[in-house]
């Protein structure tokens, strides 16, 4: 498998605060690589950074021959890294659609040209989205795909996740990061989300994920590999079976000798 991004020395300091502590790791193109480690712990600030919300105080991101340490958001996205948040960040007062398509700008004609005076390409435009982002939703579920145009608002709290894991995969991304999706849901509809997660590897086999997660089960079922994080740097990776064996994790975690 050849590596899709590789993060070298990568620092993020806040003042006095390291969030990320020389940080090295890589992901491999297809991968479903699970990013573990107690509160605080720097998982987030890495998105963060690596998907330019923070600029990195130091250190390199290879992602195929581009460093993202030194790009834009915009121009991470268009490179084809996309990403959910932690906390739900939908338009809740627009339709469904409008919140795929905020997803999807960069497949979209956004000219004024092209919007006032070229009518019937805006019209098949559209409608070509439309059947899209329709199919898309349908993997994850047929009740909602044929509730696009209703407010994001109108659907239940998996559901929304749904919609902005979608958002996320509207536009063909390469490597798809997941901020703990099942924060705030029940078992069942974590359970539920972990199916949906499959279903994207299914359908999008060249997709690599990275999935923050902190409920150890959906870890052990989805990931081929782990990553631990502890005050920002890396204490173990491997398996989950052998990441969760060891000695120092376990302390990371439980806070004991
Ligand atoms: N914008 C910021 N300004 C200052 N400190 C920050 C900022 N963002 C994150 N931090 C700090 O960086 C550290 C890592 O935070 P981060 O959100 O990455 O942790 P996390 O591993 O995602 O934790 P959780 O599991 O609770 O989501 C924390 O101490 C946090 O307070
Ligand atoms: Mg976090």
């Amino acid at each position: 498998m050849s590596t899709l991004l590789a993060c070298d020395g990568l620092s993020m300091r806040f003042g006095g605060l390291v969030a990320l502590n020389q940080l090295s790791l890589s992901v491999n193109e297809g991968e479903i690589l699970g990013l573990i480690g107690p509160n605080g712990s720097g998982k987030t600030t890495f998105f963060n950074v690596i998907t330019g919300i923070y600029q990195a105080s130091e250190g390199r991101v290879d992602y195929r021959g581009q460093d993202l340490a030194r790009m834009s958001a915009q121009e991470i996205y268009r490179a084809g890294v996309t990403r959910t948040f932690q906390r739900s960040r939908l338009c809740l007062p627009l339709s469904i659609f409008d919140n795929l398509m905020i997803g999807n700008h960069r497949r979209l004609d956004h000219s004024l040209w092209f919007n006032l005076i070229r009518r019937g390409a805006f019209q098949a435009q559209f409608e070509g989205q439309y059947a899209a982002a329709q199919a898309l939703v349908r993997t994850f579920s047929q009740s909602l795909s044929v509730r696009l145009f209703e407010p994001a608002a109108s659907v239940n709290m998996i559901d929304r996740r749904r919609i902005e894991i979608c958002r996320a995969l509207i536009s063909q991304p390469t490597l798809l990061l997941l901020d703990e999706p099942s924060a705030g849901m029940t078992h069942e509809e974590t359970r539920e989300l972990m199916d949906d997660i499959l279903i994207v590897r299914e359908h999008m086999p060249g997709l690599a994920i990275i999935i923050i997660e902190h409920e150890m089960n959906v870890i052990e079922r989805i990931t081929e590999r782990c990553i631990v994080l502890n005050y920002g740097q890396k204490i173990c990776e491997g398996p989950y079976a052998r990441v969760a064996a060891d000695r120092e994790v376990q302390e990371a975690y439980l806070g004991t000798e």
